[in-house]
């Protein structure tokens, strides 16, 4: 005869393989607070029914408050045999206090207090997400207020495009980040409603009070159909897609801080605290954080993927596949955890070169959509003012010298219609200040931007 719950009804046991198979205690068990706390929830309202008496509930929250600390320091034993967190720490509290911890499960399935469970370490990884989020912005902004008027050039298909400022490049990022934010208290809000109460999949016959139930558990309401409340995770793919998107953006950072710490452009540095060197080759001082931060979003895009696959075969209701959910929900919500982490640090770290920023800003004509709207404003058609500034690009590039260092006869040759004004609009300065809007690269827009970013961070 097994040791398991539902023995009577089988007349041998499950093979060792079966057992490791099927058990997700190794994984599972990081819910133990939470099924703790949703057990001292769901004995309350049992016994505020009168479905278990207060000796009862006193027993089951002296049991479950010791189990609680076991848990905590590292003394409570989990067992394979029980299979998962939930029966573990059932078994332990019947141990302690007898039959009471035998009443506990009455009106209530593991299919409803496994979805309660995940919903409560969800809400409180998002929490804690959305606080490291803040964190890195502000790291962000630090970074960005230093660097208002730090000239860059501004890349489209990675050649040099328009010079912009580094702190509006880099609040780029905050607005990215602010998304995320949004989308994860979206996905929080949607999530927040408390599954227990389905049992098993069809409710249950005893008088309870789900209400009350959401109430301590402090969520916002209940499910309201109980097929659904066991068998959908839309909540934790919605959460791994959000976390995807996150990841997705501090990895674009990533391949930028990799780029930029390449000597060939050599705009940053990073502090050494991120980096490591080579075994063979003594010089080297590698990106390795930025690095895994790029390879880590692969791992988490899987994720993704991993439990919209798990997801889409089911008929409703409850299915063992959703024990599956567990190990990509975890290990996004700690990768995500880890990365926030690391980069508001990493933030910090870093060293700006504006002389290197500035040069490559001066080496790729970047100002001359700047000579194309002088023209324009002038009176040109746009077309044909492109035109005449890409034919002065050509004789500038021939001669290795950016279009301001061109002298005004020449650069009439390419329209009668430039005058010495012209200079101011080919600096890089003049190119920047121009750019005054909303949204725009001008130091005082970034200056506002900046002070919104603050406003919406506190
Ligand atoms: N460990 C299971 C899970 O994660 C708990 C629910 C099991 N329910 C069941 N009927 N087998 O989904």
């Amino acid at each position: 005869k097994n040791g398991n719950t539902w023995s009577g009804r089988f007349d041998e046991p499950v093979s060792e393989l079966v057992q490791r198979y099927t058990a997700s205690v190794g994984f599972d068990r990081r819910l133990a607070e939470y099924d703790i706390q949703g057990s001292l929830a769901h004995a309350r309202m049992l016994s505020g029914a009168g479905i278990i008496d207060e000796h009862d509930l006193a027993a089951i929250e002296s049991g479950l408050g010791q189990i609680r600390d076991e848990i905590r320091n590292g003394e409570f034993v989990w067992l394979l045999e029980l299979e998962d967190v939930h029966l573990n720490i059932e078994k332990r509290l019947t141990t302690l206090i007898g039959d009471a911890g035998k009443r506990l499960h009455t009106a209530r399935s593991r299919n409803d207090q496994v979805a309660t469970d995940v919903r409560l370490y969800l809400r409180a990884a998002i929490d804690d997400i959305i606080g490291l989020i803040h964190s890195m912005q502000r790291a962000l902004l630090e970074l960005a207020e230093q660097h208002v008027d730090t000239v860059m050039p501004g890349f489209t298909h990675l050649q040099v495009a328009q010079p912009v400022v580094f702190g509006h490049h880099l609040m780029a990022y905050f607005e990215m980040l602010k998304r995320d934010v949004e989308r994860l208290s979206d996905c929080r809000r949607r999530m927040n409603k408390l599954p227990l109460g389905a049992a098993a999949l069809a409710g249950t016959s005893y008088p309870i009070n789900r209400k009350a139930v959401a109430q301590q558990l402090g969520f916002d309401g209940v499910c309201e159909n109980s097929l659904d409340a066991v068998s959908d995770r839309d909540f934790a793919i919605e959460f791994c897609a959000a976390a995807a998107l996150i990841m997705t953006h501090l990895s674009r950072l990533s391949e930028e801080l990799i780029l930029w710490m390449n000597p060939s452009f050599g705009f940053i540095d990073l502090a050494d605290r991120f980096c490591t060197g080579s075994s063979i080759m003594p010089q080297k001082k590698n990106p390795d954080v930025p690095e895994l931060v790029r390879g880590k979003t692969g791992r988490v895009n899987g994720h993704l993927v991993a439990l919209l696959t798990l997801m889409k075969g089911q008929p409703l209701a409850y299915n063992k596949d959703n024990q599956e959910d567990k190990e990509p929900l975890f290990d996004t919500v700690e990768t995500l955890t880890d990365t926030l982490r690391i980069y508001a640090d990493m933030l910090t770290g870093v060293r700006v070169n504006r002389d290197a920023m500035r040069a490559a800003a001066m080496r790729g004509y970047a100002t001359a959509t700047d000579l194309a709207d002088y023209l324009t404003k002038k009176g040109l058609p746009f077309r044909e003012a492109h035109e005449a500034v890409a034919r002065a690009v050509r004789f500038a590039d021939g001669s290795a010298r950016d279009l301001s260092a061109l002298t005004l006869p020449e650069l009439q040759e390419f329209s009668r219609l430039i005058d010495g004004d012209i200079y101011a609009v080919l600096t890089l300065e003049g190119s920047i200040d121009s750019r005054d809007h909303i949204g725009g690269t001008a130091p005082a827009q970034v200056r506002t931007a900046i002070k919104r970013a603050r406003k919406w961070l506190s």
